[in-house]
């Protein structure tokens, strides 16, 4: 049951916190999220040579190809490079924004100088990503968060 009294009580308490302490150090600045379609990037080697010099980096490429199903990967990579897009607010080259992993697994984003400079027009920003699949469709969340200079 919504408790609005409660909700009033637990943000005071943040704001209170955040006027004196950590909370007030960093913020998220703008979120991005898209969502494709898997099947759009079953490609043909004709396709897979255009889309290799146009949209993906050669990393996202070779990632691709080494999975079992490469066109879920390149549709989440897309899709982070969409909701990038969308943080940011300005479109910029689709190769100077790529997914990169890190051991784990975990998706983050590499960036071209020019994608680095508008980030850095905003401020000290890092960049989160998460992405998912299934065999239908890929989505992709990007959260830029401001930290103190
Ligand atoms: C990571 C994990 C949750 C992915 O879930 P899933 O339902 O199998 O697959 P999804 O389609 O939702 O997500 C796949 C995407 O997850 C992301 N991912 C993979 N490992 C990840 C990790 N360690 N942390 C965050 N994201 C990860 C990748 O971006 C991957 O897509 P990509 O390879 O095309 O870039 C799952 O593989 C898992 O539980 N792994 C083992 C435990 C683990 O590493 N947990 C996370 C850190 S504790």
């Amino acid at each position: 049951m919504f408790q609005p009294a409660r909700f009033r009580r637990v943000s005071l308490q943040r704001k209170a916190k955040a006027d004196s302490e950590e909370l007030r150090e960093t913020v998220i600045v703008k979120i991005g999220l898209d969502l494709v379609q898997v099947d759009r990037f079953l490609f043909s080697p004709a396709q897979a040579a255009w889309y290799g010099q146009r949209i993906f980096t050669d990393v996202e490429m070779s990632y691709a190809a080494q999975k079992r199903y490469p066109q879920q990967h390149l549709a989440g990579a897309f899709a982070a490079k969409e909701a990038f897009r969308k943080a940011l607010g300005h479109s910029v080259p689709w190769r100077e924004v790529g997914v990169v992993h890190t051991e784990d697994g975990a998706p983050a984003l590499a960036l071209g100088p020019t994608a680095q400079a508008k980030l850095d027009a905003i401020g000290n920003i890092v960049v989160h990503l998460s992405i998912s699949h299934t065999g239908r469709d890929a989505a992709a969340t990007v959260i830029l968060e401001q930290l103190p200079v």
